[in-house]
């Protein structure tokens, strides 16, 4: 059996983090509630348990608890922050809040010698983030850490396979948070890191092969990363069993629609259907200026144009399977502190997504991989770096860049102008680091003066932001030239527009997007 971490989640903002760095170190874990009964691990053939941080505190009564029996499993348990806590409340040490909160970067001392602090220098930086503390370690804890401020910063159970962290090692700020990771899983649980993507992928086609035998597939494919991954691995393991079908709405970026024809259909010679539907929405789109409506009509077009194209090629044999390219985070089912699982993402996003009742068995390979695990995947089989740097583009398109009313002009006019920041963008240094830079169409027009000419024209917002997944973001200042040449150039360029404005704004209170 694979060798497997299992992460219980007690609500932490570093949780998926701590998986991460677990994966990193060629090991496979996943995230499970923190009330997973010992019994399943066992079964699961666990080799390790992490306790992750949270935000409540131990004594209160309704905090959230792990079954008491990890303990007993035999494997080694590391408690961090809130899961330390835990650890030492249930093996006989005592947890009270701390009069003098420590939060933020911090120095600790260690305490003689330990397994998980080997290779570490005596005085180190971690990174802090709770107010509670354990006060008192009962008669069963050697202390092997502390703070001038925390006297228990690590803790070992004397016997117990129990190690406590008050910090978090798995955050940057935590420099020789890898080590005592590694040393965790190496020297302490005894693995040899038996997990490497390559492998996954090979597990996968297999997988695959098995599950669908002779029969077919279809992949909506997007032409962003998660769907272009699928459709790859996808046809790796079964060839032409695999049809892929691309919906051109008419509110693609531009060059998006050609990109993808060259990649997927010419290079990686995929069943590649392209299906042309930019009348059919932009005729749904007529004379609505209501953001959610729009959604709406997008959605429902979507779905219907997709079911019309796949009958249409089940003339030549039925399609039974539907692959997509549904990501771990989506799947985790964790503790949260607000109630309910982990996925809180808002109803509107699936906008350009398919319905679970088309009538196909589902096949999702990446269900229990992360972003970057995925882009690594995709960067193996050879997708472009334009794909796998490609930046989120929400399934309704452009048509909630164009406020107010979608017509072809005013796409067209707003295609130029995001082309122009596209490209610019591209060549400045800030590419990487941002998440989304993209151009909004205003129904806004203002009067300017161009030669001896006065206009009355549109208004351009430019929106560029930074953030980790979507669901926060803050604007970003791009250098002053990069803004001017945006600037120029739309003016100069885009027949139409006379003015660009720089969104500021950042989320919450602002979305992203303006509809
Ligand atoms: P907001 O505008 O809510 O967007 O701050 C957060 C992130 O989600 C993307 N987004 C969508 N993605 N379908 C999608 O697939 C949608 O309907 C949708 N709406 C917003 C948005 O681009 C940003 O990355």
């Amino acid at each position: 059996m694979a060798e497997f971490i299992a992460i219980l989640d007690f609500g932490s903002q570093y949780t998926q983090l701590i998986a991460r760095r677990v994966r990193e170190n060629r090991v496979y874990c996943e995230i499970l509630r923190h009330d997973t009964k010992a019994s399943k691990l066992r079964e699961h053939g666990v080799k390790g348990i992490i306790l992750s941080g949270g935000p409540a505190g131990v004594y209160e009564h309704d905090a959230p608890r792990c079954d008491p029996e990890i303990f007993h499993l035999g494997v080694p348990v590391l408690g961090i922050c809130y899961g330390m806590q835990l650890g030492c409340e249930l093996l006989g040490g005592r947890v009270q809040p701390s009069t003098a909160r420590e939060f933020g970067s911090t120095t600790i001392d260690l305490v003689g010698e330990d397994l998980i602090f080997q290779g570490l220098n005596d005085r180190t930086t971690v990174w802090m983030s709770h107010g509670d503390q354990v006060r008192d370690l009962g008669t069963s804890f050697v202390n092997l850490a502390s703070t001038p401020t925390c006297a228990h910063a690590a803790v070992r159970h004397t016997s117990s396979k129990f190690w406590g962290l008050q910090f978090h090692p798995e955050v940057t700020h935590t420099p020789e948070g890898r080590i005592i990771l590694n040393n965790f899983l190496y020297l302490i649980c005894g693995l040899k890191g038996d997990w490497s993507l390559t492998k996954f992928i090979d597990e996968q086609i297999e997988s695959v092969r098995q599950t669908v035998g002779s029969r077919r597939v279809v992949c909506a494919l997007s032409g962003g990363i998660d769907s272009s991954v699928v459709a790859l691995l996808l046809h790796k393991a079964i060839g032409n069993q695999l049809s892929c079908f691309f919906v051109d709405n008419g509110l693609l970026r531009g060059g998006e629609r050609e990109q993808v024809v060259s990649t997927f259909a010419k290079h990686f010679q995929l069943d590649f259907h392209l299906v042309d539907a930019e009348e059919r929405f932009l005729e749904r789109l007529r004379g609505v200026t209501d953001p959610e409506e729009k959604r709406k009509r997008i959605g429902h077009e979507f779905i219907e144009v997709f079911r019309h194209a796949v009958e249409n090629e089940q003339r030549h044999g039925k399609l039974e399977f539907l692959a997509q390219g549904t990501l771990y985070p989506d799947v985790i089912e964790s503790f949260s502190p607000t109630g309910g699982p982990s996925a809180t993402i808002k109803s509107h996003h699936n906008v350009g997504g398919l319905p679970e009742n088309l009538g196909f068995r589902l096949i999702e390979p990446l269900r229990y991989l992360f972003k970057d695990e995925v882009r690594a995947i995709g960067r193996e089989l050879g997708l472009p770096e334009q794909i796998l740097y490609r930046q989120p583009f929400p399934g309704p398109g452009l048509a909630i860049r164009v406020v107010g009313e979608v017509t072809r002009e005013r796409l067209c006019i707003l295609r130029a102008a995001d082309r122009i920041v596209q490209q610019e963008i591209e060549k400045s240094e800030a590419y990487l680091t941002i998440w989304q830079s993209f151009a909004v169409l205003l129904p806004v027009q203002s009067v300017g003066v161009m030669g001896d000419r006065r206009t009355y024209d549109c208004t351009i917002a430019l929106r560029m932001v930074e953030s980790s997944d979507g669901m926060t973001a803050n604007w970003v200042y791009l250098p002053r030239d990069v803004l001017s040449t945006i600037s120029n150039r739309i003016s100069n360029e885009v027949a139409g527009v006379n003015r660009v404005v720089l969104d500021i704004s950042s989320k919450p209170p602002s979305t992203i997007e303006w509809e």
